[in-house]
């Protein structure tokens, strides 16, 4: 079976391709504005790019769209001109071809991809990207959210410091590289409430340093902090729901100072950890593919886009227990 997905809910339109549930194409084109992310320019990109990244994807995989099986789409959370994008383009060729469609929710493939590339079967999930902040468990049939932002997510605080220190969206990267130069670490609020975390005190308090400090020094204290609240958290998770292993996914886990955290913290409880690739942390549309498939046998009555769509409401009938 061939799976065709894709992903369109912010930045990235991306499309995967799963064949018989291994991924055999992931290609993308992120949209990168100046300041924010403007709704329409995204839409507009999305728009643009699709036609050439599905016909790169298909080369990649060497298939036709004559040959594909199922179709995938990103169905929320998401922006919802960009979701639009995902959801049109796939409901059309999965009318042409008399094809099925499958709506994604995408808090969902990006737990889905990191299990698939880490082999853990029932890990602690620490979902970080730039809309999401989320510390996430299996428990019967769904995935529970244990403990999450309660405002902005933490890919968002650093774009929005990375903004304020002249660093262009995306800003992750660019902190990361000047995090490794600080030094000096400078007091940051440490905000974690039982299993919950809050960013927006914390972006008030950095601005306020920015021009007295290093960006350098900023970037150091900045990751130090908030990654040790989101380890935090994750940690006191595996101990509730005696887990023993850890899995970072979403954009935000392409950081390598946030893995090895993870990492030390699973080595100190004798717990397991692996990374997962650079190229799937971030939105792609091979997790929409992949999590498409497991979601084959599907009835689905309502396929539009989900503005708000929860990692929560989502039942999981294809884990056996
Ligand atoms: N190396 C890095 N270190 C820290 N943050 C990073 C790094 N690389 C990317 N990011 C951040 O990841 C975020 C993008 O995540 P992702 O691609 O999952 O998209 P998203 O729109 O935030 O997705 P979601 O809908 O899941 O919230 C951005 O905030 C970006 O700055
Ligand atoms: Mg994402």
């Amino acid at each position: 079976m061939i799976v065709l997905g894709i992903e369109s809910t912010a930045h990235t339109f991306g499309v995967g391709i799963v064949k018989d549930g291994k991924i055999i194409a992931n290609e993308r084109d992120t949209y990168k504005p100046k300041e924010g992310i403007i709704p329409r320019e995204a839409m507009e990109h999305h728009y643009d790019v699709a036609p050439s990244i599905i016909q790169r994807a298909l080369e990649k995989a060497n298939v036709k769209l004559s040959d594909i099986d199922l179709y995938a789409y990103s169905q929320g959370p998401g922006i919802p001109s960009c979701l639009r994008v995902g959801y049109e383009i796939s409901r059309y060729l999965s009318n042409k071809s008399k094809k099925k469609l499958i709506g994604v929710n995408h808090s969902i493939a990006h737990l889905e991809i990191a299990r698939y590339f880490t082999g853990f079967d029932d890990p602690v999930m620490l979902y970080v990207s730039g809309g999401n902040t989320q510390i996430i468990v299996y428990k019967e049939g769904k995935y529970r959210v244990f403990g999450e932002t309660q405002d902005i997510g933490v890919g968002n605080l650093i774009d929005r410091v990375g903004r304020a220190l002249n660093i262009p969206f995306p800003a992750g990267p660019k902190i990361e590289e000047l995090a490794k130069k600080g030094s000096k670490y400078i007091e940051i609020p440490y905000v974690i409430k039982g299993m919950d975390v809050s960013f927006s005190g914390i972006e008030t308090h950095i601005k306020k340093l920015i021009g007295k400090e290093s960006a350098e020094n900023i970037a150091y204290s900045l990751q130090e902090t908030v990654f040790s609240m989101l380890i935090e958290a994750a940690e006191r998770a595996m101990a509730y729901c005696n887990k023993d292993s850890l899995v970072i996914t979403g954009g935000v886990a392409a950081n390598k100072r946030l893995n090895e955290m993870g990492k030390i913290m699973c080595e100190e409880r004798n717990a397991k950890f692996k990374e997962i690739p650079l190229e799937y942390a971030g939105d792609n549309g091979a997790m929409i593919a992949y999590t498409g498939y497991l979601m084959k046998d599907y009835e689905q009555i309502d396929l539009k886009p989900i503005r708000n769509y929860r990692t929560d409401a989502v039942e999981i009938k294809y884990r056996k227990w």
